[in-house]
C-alpha cells in the first residue's frame, strides 16, 4: 500500500491552519437563488458536506454585475448575497472546514444580456474572444449558451474603480466569515486578459511590457491586501492556459514574473490551474520547478491529479497542496476515500451546471454507503 502521508500533514496557509493538502478546487455550479445570485441553504450543505478538505476554495464569484458572464453564478457585492455566504461559511465552519472565496470578475467574456442596461462588457482592450461562450438567459426565458460580443476597452477610471470593487468584496468576503480569498487571474477572465499578449494591446501603463500587462492584477492584490491582509489573499494563475482565447505565447514567462512579484508580497498561496478540462498542453516538471523557485509560500496545483500524483508531487517538493475538482465534486469524503484508498463515485457532467440536489448534494459518502450496505445486511438476516 502507497503511503499518503505528505497528504494528510497539516499546512499553514497565511494566516489559516489546514489539517490535509487536499484542496476543494473552485468549480461554477450555476445554483445560486434567484433573483439576485445569492448562495442559499442548498449551497451551504453542498460545501458543508465537503467541509474535510483541508481548503475549499468557493466557486468563481463576481464583485459586480459586470463582472458576470454566466447566468445564475453567485455574487459578492451585495448585503444580501453577503449574508447568503454567511450561512454557507457557518455550515462550512461548524462542520469543522475552511473555505475561501474566489473573487471573479470575467471582463469580456460575457454578453449585454447579462449587463446592466444592455451594454457591451469591458476588456483590456476591444477584442472579442474567439470560440468563446457565456450562458444567458434569453429575454423569452429560456437558458441558452452564447457566442460572447466585444467588449468596450476599460478606461484608467474604470480600472480604479474595479480595482476598488475587488477591495469591496474582500472585505465582504471577510465579513461573511471567510477564512480567505482567492484573486482569479486564471481562465481568460479579466485580469488574465490584461496578462495576455494577445487579448491587451493597451498603449498606456497597463498593456505592453510585463509589468505593464501585470499592473491590474498586482493593484487588485494590493487593495485586497490592504482590505483583509496579505496572509489571508490566495492567486489564481493559468499558464499556458488556452480557454477563453488564451494565447499560450508569454504566457509561462507572464506568470514567473507574477509569482515573483507575489513572493515579494508575502501572500498566503498562489493557485495554478493546469491545462487539462479546458485544453492546451501539460505544464512540464521544469516548469512546475521554475514556478517552485519563484513562489516560496504555500502553492497549490490543480488538474488531473490522481491521490498518487498528488502524494508525489508534495513529496517532491514541487507542491504544498494539490486542488480536486471533479473528484471532489462527486465525493463529498474525498479524503476519507483517499486514505482508506476506497473507490470514487463518478461525476456525472449532465448536473455540473444548474438545477438542485442531483448531481450536487446527493452524491453518497462512504458512511452513507456503509449504513446502506449494513441495512441491506440487516434485511436479509
Ligand atoms: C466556467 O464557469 O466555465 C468557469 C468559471 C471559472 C473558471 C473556469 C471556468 O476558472
Amino acid at each position: 500500500m502507497s503511503s499518503r502521508s505528505h497528504l494528510f500533514s497539516p499546512l499553514t496557509v497565511g494566516a489559516v491552519p489546514t489539517p490535509n493538502r487536499i484542496w476543494m478546487a473552485p468549480l461554477t455550479r450555476s445554483r445560486a437563488g434567484q433573483p439576485g445570485d445569492v448562495p442559499t441553504e442548498l449551497n451551504a450543505r453542498y460545501y458543508a458536506q465537503r467541509a474535510s478538505a483541508g481548503l475549499i476554495v468557493s466557486e468563481a464569484t463576481q464583485i459586480s454585475r459586470e463582472g458576470q458572464g454566466y447566468a445564475w453564478t453567485p455574487g459578492i457585492y451585495t448585503d444580501a448575497q453577503e449574508a447568503g455566504w454567511r450561512r454557507v461559511v457557518e455550515a462550512v465552519h461548524h462542520a469543522g472546514g475552511r473555505i475561501a472565496l474566489q473573487l471573479w470578475h470575467v471582463g469580456r467574456v460575457s454578453h449585454p444580456l447579462l449587463q446592466e442596461g444592455g451594454q457591451p462588457p469591458v476588456g483590456a482592450s476591444p477584442i472579442r474572444a474567439e470560440k468563446t461562450e457565456c450562458f444567458v438567459v434569453l429575454p423569452d426565458g429560456t437558458p441558452a449558451q452564447v457566442p460572447v460580443e466585444a467588449p468596450r476597452e476599460l478606461s484608467q477610471p474604470e480600472i480604479r474603480r474595479i480595482v476598488g470593487e475587488y477591495a469591496a468584496a474582500a472585505l465582504r468576503a471577510r465579513r461573511a466569515g471567510f477564512d480567505l480569498v482567492e484573486i482569479h487571474g486564471a481562465n481568460g477572465y479579466l485580469l488574465n486578459q490584461f496578462l495576455d499578449l494577445r487579448a491587451n494591446q493597451r498603449r498606456d501603463e497597463y498593456g505592453g511590457s510585463l509589468p505593464n500587462r501585470a499592473r491590474f492584477l498586482l493593484e487588485v492584490v494590493d487593495a485586497a491586501a490592504e482590505a483583509v491582509g496579505r496572509e489571508r489573499i490566495g492567486v489564481r494563475l493559468s499558464p499556458n492556459g488556452v480557454f477563453s482565447d488564451m494565447s499560450v505565447e508569454g504566457s509561462l514567462e507572464t506568470s514567473l514574473y507574477v509569482a515573483a512579484e507575489l513572493d515579494r508580497r508575502k501572500i498566503a498561496y498562489l493557485h495554478i490551474a493546469e491545462p487539462d478540462w479546458a485544453g492546451g498542453s501539460p505544464l512540464t516538471e521544469e516548469e512546475r520547478g521554475a514556478l517552485r523557485r519563484a513562489f516560496s509560500a504555500v502553492l497549490t496545483f490543480c488538474g488531473n491529479y490522481t491521490a498518487a500524483r498528488a502524494e508525489a508531487a508534495i513529496a517532491a517538493g514541487v507542491a504544498d497542496a494539490i486542488a480536486f475538482g471533479k473528484l471532489f465534486l462527486a465525493n463529498p469524503d474525498l479524503p476519507e476515500r483517499f486514505r482508506r484508498q476506497a473507490p470514487l463515485n463518478a461525476p456525472d457532467p449532465s448536473t455540473f451546471y444548474g438545477g438542485g440536489e442531483k448531481g450536487y448534494t446527493d452524491y453518497p459518502s462512504l458512511d452513507a454507503v456503509g449504513r446502506e450496505a449494513q441495512r441491506g445486511a440487516n434485511i436479509r438476516k
